[in-house]
């Protein structure tokens, strides 16, 4: 007894622990620093999309968004757009796109901005579902409903244009699986899905719903459409942001590029912030580059697949790609080449590294590319603050503007071509003291560093090369810093043992504009975060340097984060996390970058970085991936109780008491199954398996504690359902005076059946089977409860009056039996024998609620929301129809029927000790341990299947025998 007490108060602690540790996350590994956006919005409801389109059109509906004071309500005059909401969303959702594509394309109400002038580009009209809140992400089948409304909704936004026309998708959340599943479609230009889960539901509770995953997965590797996939990272509390990466294709050659890309809110340039799930709609950063992706790839819909992707990259990127020269060529081509010829000789310098701060005079510097005889290779590495170097700028730059090119000789020939560079990319600018990104505020459109960084190929000419960089637009405001800096890399091969034990210190050598460091041994796992503590030459001095030590983390070829180093707080720590890979996804991958970017100003160079584990987060990511896989695992340890129970009850034996199950289960058992769990999480089996990480030695502690408190777990629901049996069968037995239940068997027998087809019928027609299995849970509970309340009123009323027990088949059918006086009389133990094993089976039923209960609430929501032809779906086709699975529920029907009327549920013996229907509950326990972290709705069926076998088998001969 002691023991469960200590499991169930551990098992509640680390819940608790669990839960602290999840919430943190959200403000200390990505936190958001987001502009809210404001509008003025109006939704204009489409009527015409009526029943002659869909016979959902009394179920959802759809809006077209108008900015008010700045679009006409009724005039259709652009590119159709789609927004599609999520799971519980509202078309309200996608006013803040909305609103942002109708300000960037119009600069007052009713004028055209002038950028957008004499371009290709129109106005976009934005036209959004809505679901009425359906909760989707638990129900299959309002999935299925909401994709034939969606693809109907297609149909008709197209009619209304004329043709050919196309349209773009938003999905968010859910309902970009729900866009995924209209593809291949010929009109779909491209889409963008924001928040969603690609590979891995976020709720596992339908099969129906992992079913439309793989086949989206099989969309996502094979359909043309260009698709991008927007992550908030860690913030996400809701959609882990692994599952949101989508997956990567195997390129075959020959065959066109399929665009598809992943961007992390944390690297998508001018944004650099971790965005939660809700807020993704309405992020500033983020919406305001949707709206404007949205106006750009409407602009070249009718162009192909590539050059629509092109449009994407150029308005969300992260600076994984190299941007393309950009497309409207006429602008850049007369900087192509610089002639230096041209230049008059007072505007050229000779310089080894540059640091300007605030230019003033348009200028060219060359660089004297390093002796090749140094061995070393070198990169050329330049960085510019709020300048531009085409095509890569923040969105709204300074004047400024560099190019950089390579002169072959100074000698020979004075025409110099661009350099091309290993990397162009934007990287935000921290301000020295505040948080990065600044809560609420969040990066502005004109900041950011562009990172030029190129390979100088050192040639074998003795003529000296040079670097030219040439600067205009110069106005004092911005600055920029260049160099060579050897290309060399910081090893550290610290294990992952290695790190757990002691963490590892890195040294960084001598200050230079860029120091890259590899960690070729450590994983890069959402369920792993590591510490990392900078120590800095001296922090004074930072403040003044032009680019305070930023550090950048990339560990996947989606994935980067920025860390501003510098920071008021003394203790102040990065945490390092990644969804490179993620339990049920892929398997742990090994190794990370990281990168810092520093200006040499100063002497402010970070002297060496520390990293360990940081638990704290580490415990946090565990919560939130693995609640699932404790329900599926308490599950499995109830239904081994269950085993136990019958194991000890067979023939003559007595039923232990729950408590007495789960505390054989502590003390035998328990010791037995953390080592097992230990050896199988080192077994390298699917990532559908077991807690998905393929045996990584480093997590094997996670199943032995997420066994500990699953156990504990079960142990603290038993106390709170016995509880609540107690106080229930107590208020029963103050009730009724004389609860013994006297029946005419072969009438209740009758009864039953005549009400267990009706509930048949109910299921066929309209009720869900799992709210027929509440009702078998309610109706047991009641059983439970009566049954209580009888035993107490018998052992009470023992020496007085003579009791009456349950009338069971099997007494009432055997004159021969006993009758029952005394609770030493074997009568009294069956009884109690009787009400133990129905306690056993309450437990596992209760545990196996939280699989069904979504869709219970899904379904109540429909009632109540849409009414009753939504969820009959009379004529639609699109009701409930398929969920009405009496097979699933029925085994637990009949189960509870027996067991109300008094039927013992105790397994005889039967076909020896090898071959008992008690060991349906051991392949149940087995599923639920094995498969149940990954998919609990198996737990479910495979309970349905030990229970059928358990009827046909344990009971049904007795029950047709009695019946
Ligand atoms: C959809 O695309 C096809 C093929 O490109 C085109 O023939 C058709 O006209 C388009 N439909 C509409 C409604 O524009």
């Amino acid at each position: 007894m002691r023991t469960l007490v200590f499991l169930g108060v551990f098992s509640l602690l680390c819940v608790l622990v669990f839960y602290r540790a999840g919430l943190d996350i959200v403000k200390t590994l990505s936190p958001q620093g987001c502009r809210m956006s404001w509008m003025s919005p109006s939704y204009v409801l489409q009527a015409g999309l009526d029943h002659s389109w869909t016979p959902l059109a009394s179920r959802y509906s759809l809006f077209l968004y108008r900015e008010v004071g700045w679009e006409a309500p009724n005039e259709l005059r652009g590119s159709p757009v789609l927004f599609i909401p999520g799971n519980a969303g509202s078309s309200h959702q996608v006013r803040s796109i909305a609103s942002s594509a109708t300000r960037q394309y119009f600069s007052s109400p009713y004028h055209v901005s002038p950028s957008f002038e004499h371009g290709p580009q129109k106005p976009v009209d934005l036209f959004a579902l809505e679901f009425n809140e359906d909760l989707s992400a638990f129900d299959g089948h309002t999935l299925d409903a909401e994709t034939a409304y969606a693809r109907a909704t297609v149909d008709y936004i197209l009619s209304l244009y004329e043709k050919p026309t196309s349209i773009i998708i938003l999905g968010h959340s859910m309902g970009g699986t729900v866009a995924v599943s209209l593809l291949p479609h010929p009109n779909v230009t491209a889409l963008i899905t924001m928040s969603s889960a690609h590979t891995l539901p976020p709720a596992r509770l339908d099969r129906r719903i992992d079913s439309i995953l793989a086949a989206n997965l099989q969309i996502l590797r094979e359909d043309p459409t260009p698709i991008l996939s927007l992550c908030g990272g860690a913030t996400d509390l809701l959609v882990p942001a692994e599952s949101c990466i989508l997956p990567e294709l195997e390129g075959t050659e020959g065959t066109p590029r399929i665009y598809r890309r992943t961007i992390f809110t944390s690297a998508l340039q001018g944004a650099w912030t971790g965005v939660g799930h809700k807020e993704m709609v309405w992020c500033h950063q983020v919406r305001s580059r949707v709206a404007r992706a949205a106006i750009e790839v409407a602009a070249v819909a009718e162009r192909s697949p590539e050059v629509r992707a092109e449009a994407l990259d150029k308005w969300l990127r992260d600076g994984h790609t190299l941007p393309l020269p950009s497309t409207n060529a006429a602008i850049d081509r007369h900087d192509e080449i610089l002639d230096l010829s041209t230049i008059g000789p007072e505007q050229i310098q000779h310089i080894d590294a540059l640091v300007l701060r605030g230019p003033t005079q348009p200028y060219t510097y060359l660089f004297p590319v390093p002796n090749p005889s140094s061995k070393l290779q070198t990169y050329f590495t330049l960085y510019l603050s709020r300048g531009s170097i085409v095509p890569v700028s923040p969105h709204h730059p300074l004047p400024l503007r560099v190019s950089v090119y390579l002169c072959p000789s100074s000698t020979h020939s004075t025409t110099c071509p661009r350099l091309v560079p290993t990397t162009l990319k934007l990287v935000p600018e921290p301000i020295p003291d505040k948080p990065f990104p600044v809560p609420d505020t969040g990066s502005d459109e004109s900041e950011g560093v562009v990172v030029f960084a190129a390979d100088v190929p050192v040639g074998a000419s003795e003529q000296q090369q040079h670097v030219a960089v040439t600067i205009e637009g110069a106005d004092g405001r911005g600055w920029l810093t260049a160099a060579f800096v050897p290309s060399e890399q910081v090893v550290d091969n610290t294990g992952m043992f290695g790190l757990l034990w002691s963490g590892s210190n890195i040294n960084l050598p001598v200050t230079s504009l860029l120091t890259e460091m590899v960690f070729p041994n450590l994983l890069s796992n959402s369920l792993l975060v590591y510490k990392l503590q900078p120590l800095l030459n001296d922090a004074a001095t930072c403040r003044d340097a032009l680019m305070p030590p930023l550090l950048e983390h990339s560990s996947d070829h989606a994935e980067t984060h920025y860390f501003s180093l510098l920071q008021n707080d003394r203790h102040h720590q990065v945490l390092l996390h990644s969804h490179a890979s993620g339990p049920f996804i892929s398997a742990p991958l090994h190794g990370f970058n990281l990168t810092l970017y520093t200006s040499n100003d100063q002497p402010c160079a970070v002297r060496s970085l520390r990293i360990s584990i940081n638990w704290w987060g580490t415990l946090g990511r565990w919560g939130t991936r693995y609640a699932q896989a404790v329900v599926a695992w308490s599950i499995g340890v109830v239904a081994l109780a269950l085993h136990h129970a019958w194991g000890a009850g067979k023939g003559l034996g007595t039923v232990p008491a729950v408590s007495q199950s789960l505390s054989y289960f502590a003390t035998r058992l328990l010791l037995k199954m953390l080592a097992l769990a230990f050896v199988v999480s080192l077994l390298p089996l699917p990532t559908g398996m077991w807690l998905g990480n393929v045996g990584a030695p480093v997590l094997v502690g996670l199943a032995p504690m997420l066994l500990l408190v699953a156990v504990g777990l079960a142990c603290v629901s038993w106390a709170v359902v016995d509880g609540i049996l107690e106080l229930t069968s107590r208020a029963l037995s103050c009730g009724v005076r004389r609860p013994a239940r006297v029946r005419d068997t072969i009438g209740a027998r009758r009864n039953a059946l005549v009400s267990m087809l009706f509930v048949f019928m109910l299921i066929v027609v309209f009720i869900p089977w799992q709210v027929a299995f509440l009702c078998a849970w309610i109706y047991h509970f009641h059983t439970c409860a009566t049954t209580g309340a009888v035993l107490r009123s018998v052992s009470g009323n023992r020496p007085k009056e003579q009791a009456i027990p349950l009338m069971s088949r099997e007494e009432s059918n055997n004159p021969t039996s006993p009758t029952p006086t005394s609770p030493t009389s074997p009568s009294f133990d069956t009884l109690v024998s009787r009400h133990n094993m129905d306690k056993h089976i309450l437990l596992l039923m209760t545990w196996l609620l939280p699989i069904a209960a979504p869709v219970l609430a899904v379904w109540v929501r429909t009632l109540a929301g849409s009414g009753l032809e939504a969820v009959w779906g009379a004529g639609s086709g699109w009701g409930w129809s398929s969920d009405r699975n009496v097979l699933i529920v029925a085994p637990w029907l009949v189960l509870v029927e027996w067991a109300g009327v008094g039927g013992s549920v105790t397994i005889p013996s039967f076909g020896g000790p090898m071959l008992s229907p008690r060991h349906a509950m051991f392949a149940m326990a087995l599923a639920a341990f094995v498969a149940g972290p990954r998919t609990p709705y198996f737990v479910f069926e495979v309970g349905s299947v030990a229970m059928a076998f358990v009827c046909a088998f344990g009971i049904g001969p007795r029950y047709w025998d009695r019946g």
